[in-house]
C-alpha cells in the first residue's frame, strides 16, 4: 500500500510485529459499515461519482457476505482489516476500489472502527448488567425475610437478610451500568473525517458519516481524533470496576459454599466435579469470576501504561489498544453471564443462615440499644455490660437469649424480662427500618423500587 517510496520490502519480523490483522479482524463489521458510509459521503459530496460509490458499495457488501462465511482471512503482508478489506475490494472490483480511500485515512478509520466497536460492547455490558439486576431482584424478593448473620471483618456482627445483601449488589451493578451509559454518552462523537490527523482538503460531510454510523456528530479536533483512546480507557474502567463487584459476589458464593458455611448449594450447571475426591463440588465458576476481574484490571492498566506519554497524534503504539479491550470485554461477558446464571438458580439454605445468625451474638448491640433505651443508661457503658453478657454466654456455650434473666440481672440490675423480646434476631432485623436498613419492610420497599426501575412493574 505504501510501495511507491521503497526500494525493499519489509523483512519477516517487520512483517510479524506490524501485523494487527490476527486481532483486529474482529472489526470487520464496524471497517465496513464505516467504509459504506464514507463512500456514499464522497459520493453526495461530488468527491467521487455515484456510479463509483455504488460499485464500491456493493463490492464492500461482497466483501462482507465472504467474511461472514469464511471468516477474515489472515495475511500478515496486508497488516491489517482496513487493508485485507481493501485489498478483497480491489480483486472483487478492480481499480475503482482505490477511490475508497480518498479523503480519510487508516488513523481515522480505526478510530471510528474501534469507536463503533467499544459503543457495542458498553451497550451489551449495560444489558448484561441489567439481567443481573433482574436476578438479584428476583432473588432478593423471596429472601426479604430470610436472617442471616451480616459480617464486619468476616466476623458476626448484627442480623441482616439475605434480601438486604442481595440488594447491596444490585446498587453496585446499578452504579457499574451508570458508568457504561455515563461513557457511552461521551464518546458517541465521530472521528471520521479527521484523516491522517489534519483534516482534509476535500468538500467531506463529517456530519453526514457521523449520523449514519449512529454518533451525535463528529469530534472537533482533527489530532485529538486519531490520537484519542480515551473512550476504550472509559469502558476498561467501568469494567474493571464493575468487575471487582462482580468477584466480590463470586467470593460470597465460594465462602457461602464451603462446608462450615454451608449457606448455599451451587447449582449444578455452574460446579465442577473433582476427579480424585468424589465428594467434592467445586465453585469453578465463581473462582474464574473472581480470577478474571484481576485479567480485566490488567487489561485497564496494560493500556493506560500503552498511552501514557504518547505525543499527538496517531503513533503505532496504539495498535496495541485492541487486545486488552477485547479480551476484557469477552472475560466480562463471561464473568456477567455466569454470576447471573448463580444468583438466580443458587439454593439458598436459609435455615443455616438463621442458625448462623443466632449462634454468633448477633444481637448484642440490639442489647446494647435497649439497656440505652429502656434504661437510659449510656452507650459507652450499655456497650461494656453488654461485653459482659457475651462473654458470659460464650463461656456456657449459649446464645445471649438462652442466658437466665438472673443472670443477666447479677451483670446489670436494671435489666429486666422485657429484653428478651430485642435479643431474637427477627426483633433485631424488624427493628432496623431507617432508610436502606435491613428491616423486611425496608428491604421489601427497594425491592419494589428496583422492579419498577428495571420495567418489570409499573408503579411500585
Ligand atoms: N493497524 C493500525 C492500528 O490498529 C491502523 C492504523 C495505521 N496507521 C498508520 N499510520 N500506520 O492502529
Amino acid at each position: 500500500m505504501w510501495g511507491g517510496r521503497f526500494a525493499n520490502g519489509p523483512s519477516a519480523i517487520m512483517r510479524e510485529i506490524n501485523a494487527s490483522i490476527p486481532f483486529d479482524k474482529a472489526l470487520w463489521r464496524q471497517d465496513i459499515a464505516a467504509s459504506k458510509a464514507h463512500v456514499d459521503m464522497l459520493a453526495v459530496q461530488g468527491i467521487v461519482t455515484h456510479d463509483d460509490a455504488a460499485q464500491i458499495a456493493g463490492g464492500l457488501d461482497r466483501v462482507a457476505a465472504e467474511y461472514e462465511a469464511d471468516g477474515v482471512p489472515e495475511n500478515w503482508d496486508l497488516e491489517d482489516i482496513h487493508m485485507t478489506t481493501e485489498s478483497r475490494l480491489a480483486e472483487l472490483i478492480g481499480p475503482v476500489a482505490g477511490r475508497l480511500h480518498t479523503a480519510r485515512s487508516r488513523n481515522d478509520q480505526v478510530a471510528t472502527d474501534f469507536r463503533l466497536w467499544v459503543r457495542d460492547a458498553m451497550d451489551q455490558a449495560e444489558l448484561g448488567l441489567k439481567q443481573l439486576q433482574v436476578a438479584l431482584v428476583g432473588r432478593a424478593g423471596e429472601h426479604a425475610d430470610s436472617i442471616m448473620p451480616g459480617f464486619t471483618h468476616l466476623q458476626t456482627a448484627q442480623p441482616v437478610t439475605l434480601g438486604h445483601h442481595l440488594m447491596a449488589y444490585y446498587e453496585m451493578a446499578g452504579r457499574d451500568r451508570s458508568r457504561f451509559a455515563d461513557a457511552r454518552v461521551r464518546m458517541n462523537r465521530s472521528p471520521l473525517g479527521a484523516a491522517a490527523l489534519a483534516g482534509t482538503g476535500f468538500p467531506i460531510d463529517r456530519f453526514r458519516t457521523a449520523e449514519a454510523l449512529g454518533f451525535d456528530g463528529p469530534t472537533d479536533n482533527s489530532l485529538d481524533s486519531v490520537s484519542d483512546r480515551d473512550f476504550a480507557l472509559d469502558y476498561l474502567m467501568a469494567a474493571a470496576q464493575c468487575s471487582l463487584h462482580l468477584s466480590r459476589l463470586a467470593e460470597e458464593f465460594i465462602i457461602w459454599a464451603s462446608q462450615p458455611f454451608g449457606f448455599v448449594t451451587l447449582p449444578d450447571s455452574l460446579s465442577t466435579g473433582s476427579s480424585i475426591m468424589p465428594q467434592k463440588k467445586n465453585p469453578d465458576a465463581a473462582e474464574l469470576v473472581r480470577g478474571h476481574s484481576g485479567r480485566i484490571v490488567g487489561c485497564l492498566t496494560s493500556l493506560m501504561i500503552t498511552m501514557k506519554g504518547l505525543p499527538l497524534a496517531y503513533s503505532k503504539d496504539m495498535q496495541d489498544d485492541k487486545p486488552p479491550v477485547f479480551e476484557a470485554a469477552s472475560l466480562l461477558a463471561l464473568s456477567i453471564a455466569a454470576m447471573t446464571g448463580m444468583v438466580a438458580e443458587a439454593r439458598f439454605r436459609t435455615e443455616r443462615m438463621r442458625a448462623a445468625a443466632e449462634l454468633g451474638y448477633a444481637t448484642a448491640t440490639d442489647l446494647a440499644d435497649w439497656l440505652v433505651r429502656q434504661a437510659n443508661i449510656p452507650f459507652r457503658e450499655a456497650h461494656h455490660i453488654t461485653g459482659s453478657a457475651v462473654k458470659l454466654a460464650e463461656s456456657r456455650g449459649v446464645a445471649l437469649d438462652q442466658l437466665p434473666l438472673g443472670d443477666l440481672q447479677a451483670i446489670d440490675a436494671r435489666i429486666d424480662d422485657r429484653v428478651y423480646a430485642a435479643l431474637s434476631v427477627d426483633a433485631s432485623v424488624a427493628s432496623r427500618a431507617s432508610h436502606g436498613g435491613t428491616a423486611p419492610n425496608e428491604v421489601r420497599k427497594r425491592v419494589a423500587e428496583a422492579r419498577v426501575a428495571l420495567g418489570l412493574e409499573e408503579t411500585a
